[in-house]
């Protein structure tokens, strides 16, 4: 069946490379319904092949209709036993995601996602790690600067009725962090039945800023994921599977399908993720109005940036604040994508909110040295479908492929080579650290990359180069985080030391 699809795929790309044209290819795609299981295998290689050709139009995204309030996960409450400070199971479960039919999912100590870990900066936290599942599984925490050992890469897998309890200190700022599964080979499954969490780190920094921090009330995290459902109300990973990153025509945020938020008049602050397998977004108001961005993947801005339009690729974060009280029009306002499609309806209710917003958030800084540093590290992103590398070559468990001193500062540059198909965008991951950006194509990066990053999208024919320095040591994982591109060998590892 896949050979067949990769055949067909190929005759496409051989036909399109002397016509180019996707306007047919993307109309059908729009009628193709998703729930006709004889289109299944055509729309995900349309989705595939828009996807690579960089147009702008993969499977294309169902609208949300508003009907559903959004669900706010719950924070996770400290352990009542004496040696763990919080317990994390991921377990199996079943969850009403669409009306009247049950799906079955995966989560973390619930039926789907799991809860928004808090922690603060300077505390030792013992996790219970637990798997409740049929298969292996292990416990990633993106973002966060912990020892190999802990971070829950390939190497550290919990098999089926296995625990672990895992210990690290939070040394590092206040940022938006998750966590999810990393087996080998298995990572975009079991995210997408329903693997993924938020951490938040808070400190002493943060809490003076007087941000919007009331948690569900003016502080609201939007994990954003698409989904393909079986007529049967299933997310069936296999039927949706798409080597160059599986897509869906269902739009879930925070597991709630066709969502609505109720926000109070003033300063929100909403913590985005892009927790799907492989779409991107872009993100506005559908008012055209602007709105504060404060923090990027690993720490707040130095100052609130105004922005009309936001692109999050696989992984990123980013947190905005939207001043409902400064507006003009309220009604029908929503968060919509580049197409127009509607993400996240608004609803302004009579509560009041009044945070001001600080001019200083951050003291994020590059330094003259870091500039100065020689490139010593060259990651080369190439391919698509499963024929993605790093530097020509794919993941291998027992391959190091580079290593660094902990504590130390270099620089790496990172490109995305394009193909002869255009090439597509690569959200590139490391783990273990946040990293800065000092160029990208030689020039100074936008005012959104001048923060703490742990994943950068690099589009084709990008040069990137960022500093990155290990507070720990270990072996980590870099890795593109398209699921399926990572799953697919587009992933290395380095040992620091
Ligand atoms: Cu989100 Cu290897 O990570
Ligand atoms: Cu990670
Ligand atoms: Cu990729």
């Amino acid at each position: 069946m896949k050979i067949m699809m990769k055949w067909l795929t190929l005759t496409l790309i051989s036909s399109l490379i002397a016509g180019c044209s996707m306007g047919g290819v993307t109309e059908e795609s729009k009628e193709s319904s998703p729930e006709n299981v004889m289109n299944h295998d055509m729309s995900g290689m349309e989705g595939m092949m828009d996807g690579h050709m960089g147009h702008n139009n993969p499977l294309a995204l169902k609208g949300s209709k508003g009907v559903n309030e959004l669900s706010i996960p719950p924070l996770l409450a400290a352990s009542t036993s004496e040696n763990v400070d919080y317990t994390l199971t991921a377990q199996k479960g079943k969850r009403m995601l669409l009306e009247g039919q049950e799906t079955e999912t995966y989560g973390y100590n619930g039926d789907f996602l799991g809860p928004v870990l808090k922690l603060r900066k300077g505390e030792s936290v013992r996790i219970k790690t637990v798997n409740d599942l049929d298969e292996d599984t292990t416990f990633h925490w993106h973002g966060l600067d912990v020892p190999g050992d802990v971070d829950g890469g390939p190497h550290n897998p919990l098999k089926p009725g296995e625990e672990r309890i895992i210990q690290f200190k939070v040394t590092q700022e206040a940022a938006t962090l998750w966590f999810h599964p990393h087996p080998h080979g298995k990572t975009a499954e079991q995210v997408y039945k329903g693997l993924a969490g938020l951490l938040y780190i808070e400190d002493e920094h943060s809490d003076r800023l007087n941000l919007p921090d009331d948690y569900g009330v003016n502080d609201f995290p939007v994990l954003m994921q698409d989904r393909a459902f079986t007529p049967i109300g299933e997310l069936d990973y296999e039927a949706a599977y798409n080597s160059d990153g599986t897509l869906g025509d269902r739009l879930l945020v925070n597991g709630t399908l066709d969502p609505k938020l109720s926000v109070p008049q003033g300063k929100v602050r909403l913590r985005l993720l892009n927790g799907s397998n492989a779409r991107n977004y872009t993100i506005s108001l559908s008012s055209g109005d602007t709105f504060q961005q404060i923090a990027t993947d690993g720490g707040l801005l130095n100052d609130p940036l105004e922005m009309d339009s936001l692109l999050l690729t696989p992984a990123e974060r980013a947190e905005i604040i939207i001043d409902f009280d400064q507006l003009q029009d309220v009604k029908d306002l929503a968060l919509v994508d580049d197409q127009g499609t509607i993400l996240l309806p608004f609803e302004v209710n009579e509560k009041k909110t009044s945070n001001k917003l600080p001019a200083d958030l951050n003291s994020f800084a590059v330094t003259e040295e870091e500039r100065n540093l020689p490139v010593t590290k060259r990651l080369e992103l190439f391919g698509m479908m499963d024929m993605v590398t790093i530097n020509g070559k794919k993941f291998d468990k027992d391959r190091i492929d580079m290593t660094q001193k902990v504590g130390e500062t270099e620089v790496w540059e990172l490109s995305n080579k394009p193909d002869p198909m255009g090439g597509m965008i690569h959200p590139f991951h490391i783990h273990g650290t946040q990293f800065k950006v000092l160029s990208v194509n030689g020039e100074e990066p936008d005012d959104n990359l001048k923060g703490w990053k742990d994943t950068i999208a690099l589009h084709p024919g990008d040069r990137v180069k960022i500093a990155i320095s290990f507070a720990n040591k270990g072996v980590y994982m870099y890795h593109c985080h398209i699921l399926e591109h990572e799953d697919n060998g587009m992933m290395g590892q380095i040992e620091v030391n």
